[in-house]
Formats: structure tokens, C-alpha cells, sequence
């Protein structure tokens, strides 16, 4: 039995220093320590051995064992080691001069937009508000001079929620609040993401961003809405543009109007964007009417005020030339990723 523990020592060594990969090393491994190895056949042969010899012999074989254990951790470190050496050898050399990796993302168009048009008010002095997209029917509709029943409710189609509240379908929403907050004199300018319930193709989403603007003080007039207007968009498309109102019916602003802008393709002559007109609807307002104004605590004997509601997504198709709005939600990193990234 000696004999039979040398020569498996011999055999050992052989085929440990044949193996050259992992999978090999795991081949030997099993072969000599598995169940069915030898040295587990050697472990039953010794039951049949008797008295000192089966401590000697059994001591040998413990010893044997503990060597090939041993023996095989030691050559799987040697070809992780060699492994490694040859993944630095074949490795490009690092050249710590080369600029940094700057492929770091983009802004999305929309917050480049926001981002413009609230410099762009803050330096006339607009402070920018935060409000939630999860709003209740009374700032959403009640507050703003649109009761229950009344058919304005109908103009909007709304996603409700189990719990009564519903998200919001226009940033007007928080028009009650933000008077509430700060009361008269207020200028301020409030970014959201709206939603309603509609089907969409290359004009309509159900989730899109509005800015809502209001201005509260003594004497301020459809002409102070016209002069902010046209100062923001100038500064938007970086050239002169005109403005002109046209009526328009929304509950809570009275007079109401559709803003127009002369259109950007033709600078106003007619063109197919246009439809002729030289004409492009961009931004819903008006003076905000007097229910509104006493809904959110302000004394309507000594303030007026005007309200615009600017289609912010539609404001960057114009300024980024996107033609259908389903892109700004349908995650294009292609499209995305020519847009500034810092
Ligand atoms: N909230 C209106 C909408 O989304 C838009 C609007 C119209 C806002 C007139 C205003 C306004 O502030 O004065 O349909």
C-alpha cells in the first residue's frame, strides 16, 4: 500500500504540471480528490488494515491528500497570475496624456427650453415655482373659476385618480396656491409636466410641459402682457419677434386671448408652416379674471393681473425644428444626443 501511495504521488505530480487551464487543474482535482478518486479508494482499502500500520498508513494517505490540496490552490494562483500577465501584456499602453472620456449624456431639449425661458424671466424679476404633478379638482378646476358642471370641465380630458385627486392637465393648477403663498405684487413663473387623457400622433401627447406665467400688481394691463411676451420670445429665437392677440374663451382669465407669433419659417409673408397666414398660435392668455384673483386672497379693488399659459413642448419644436411631439417621450438617444450635454 506504501508503494501504491508513491507511485499516486508521482501520478499526481505528472498530470498537475500537464495542466495548463483552469478547466484542466478542475479536471485533476476531481480525478484525485473527487468521491470516486484514488485517494478515497485508498481511504476504504485501509479498513482492512490492522492495528499500527493502519496509523502510519492512514497518515500517509492524509498526508498525500493534503499535498494535492495544497498543490492545486497553489498552480490555479499561477495561471491566474499568468493569465493576468498576458491581459497586460496584449493591453493598449495607458497614456495618461489623452483628454478624459467626455461621452457623458445630453440635456433632453425640454429642459434646455425650461431652462432658457426661466433666466430668461427670473432676470425681469419672476421667481420660478415648484407644484406637484398629483393635484385636487379644487386647484385644478374649482379655483380657477370652473365649477362643477361647467362645460369647460369637458375641453380637458382628465386622468383621475381612486382617491378623488387627479394629475394635473395644465400648470394653472397651481395659480391658487403661488397667490396664496406670496400675495400681491407676485410675478412668477411655474414649469410642469401636464397630462391628459387624449390619443396622440405628431401634435398630440398625453403627457406634456406647459409654463404658466402670472403677473399681480396695480396697474397692469393687457400691454405689460404683450411687452413680457414678446421680450421672452425674442430672446428664445434670438431675433425680433412680432406678436398679436386674438380672442380666446378659457374660464379664468377675462378678457382671454391666443397669442400669435410672426412665423418663424417666413418672418410673416405666408409659407405652408404657416398655413399663409404668416401666423403661429403659440401661448393662450389674459387678464386674470376677478374670481380667480378673490379665490387666491387677492383684493381685487387694488390689483389686476395677466396669466399665459406657454406650451413649453411646443415652443421647443418651433425653436429645435422637432415636427411630431411623440419624440420627446419616446426615449431616442440617437435624437437626444445632439442636443447639449453640459
Ligand atoms: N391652462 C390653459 C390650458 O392648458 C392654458 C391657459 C390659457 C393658461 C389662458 C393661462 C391663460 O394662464 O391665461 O388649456
Amino acid at each position: 500500500m506504501k508503494e501504491k501511495i508513491s507511485a499516486l504521488r508521482e501520478n499526481f505530480r505528472a498530470r498537475l504540471s500537464a495542466a495548463q487551464t483552469p478547466e484542466q487543474l478542475e479536471e485533476v482535482r476531481v480525478s484525485f480528490l473527487g468521491k470516486k478518486g484514488p485517494v478515497s479508494d485508498l481511504m476504504a482499502e485501509l479498513r482492512n488494515v490492522e492495528g499500527e500500520q493502519k496509523a502510519r498508513l492512514g497518515q500517509l494517505i492524509n498526508e498525500a491528500k493534503a499535498e494535492f490540496a495544497k498543490a492545486i490552490t497553489a498552480a490555479g494562483e499561477t495561471l491566474r497570475q499568468k493569465a493576468l500577465e498576458a491581459q497586460i501584456a496584449h493591453a493598449k499602453p495607458f497614456n495618461p496624456t489623452l483628454p478624459a472620456h467626455l461621452n457623458c449624456g445630453s440635456f433632453h431639449p425640454i429642459t434646455l427650453i425650461q431652462r432658457e425661458v426661466e433666466s430668461i424671466f427670473a432676470s425681469m424679476g419672476f421667481t420660478v415655482e415648484d407644484y406637484p404633478e398629483v393635484v385636487d379638482d379644487y386647484h385644478c378646476f374649482e379655483a380657477l373659476n370652473i365649477p362643477k358642471h361647467h362645460p369647460a370641465r369637458d375641453m380637458q380630458d382628465t386622468y383621475y385618480l381612486d382617491n378623488g385627486q387627479l394629475l394635473k392637465t395644465h400648470t394653472s393648477a397651481a395659480q391658487n396656491h403661488i397667490m396664496r403663498k406670496y400675495g400681491a405684487p407676485l410675478r412668477a413663473i411655474f414649469p410642469g409636466r401636464c397630462f391628459r387623457n387624449e390619443a396622440t400622433d405628431a401634435c398630440h401627447e398625453n403627457t406634456f410641459f406647459q409654463m404658466e406665467g402670472i403677473m399681480i400688481d396695480e396697474d397692469i394691463s393687457i400691454s405689460n402682457l404683450i411687452y413680457f411676451m414678446k421680450k421672452m420670445l425674442s430672446e428664445v429665437f434670438r431675433r425680433d419677434i412680432r406678436v398679436r392677440l386674438r380672442p380666446g374663451f378659457f374660464p379664468f382669465v377675462e378678457p382671454g386671448f391666443e397669442l400669435d407669433i410672426s412665423c418663424l419659417i417666413c418672418g410673416g409673408d405666408g409659407c405652408p408652416s404657416c398655413k399663409n397666414s404668416g401666423w403661429l398660435e403659440l401661448c393662450p392668455c389674459g387678464m386674470i379674471h376677478p374670481n380667480v384673483l378673490k379665490a387666491g386672497g387677492i383684493d381685487t379693488d387694488k390689483y389686476t393681473g395677466f396669466a399665459f399659459g406657454l406650451g413649453l413642448t411646443r415652443l421647443a419644436m418651433m425653436k429645435y425644428g422637432i415636427g411630431d411631439i411623440r419624440d420627446f417621450n419616446a426615449g431616442q438617444l440617437k435624437s437626444l444626443s445632439q442636443f447639449e450635454s453640459r
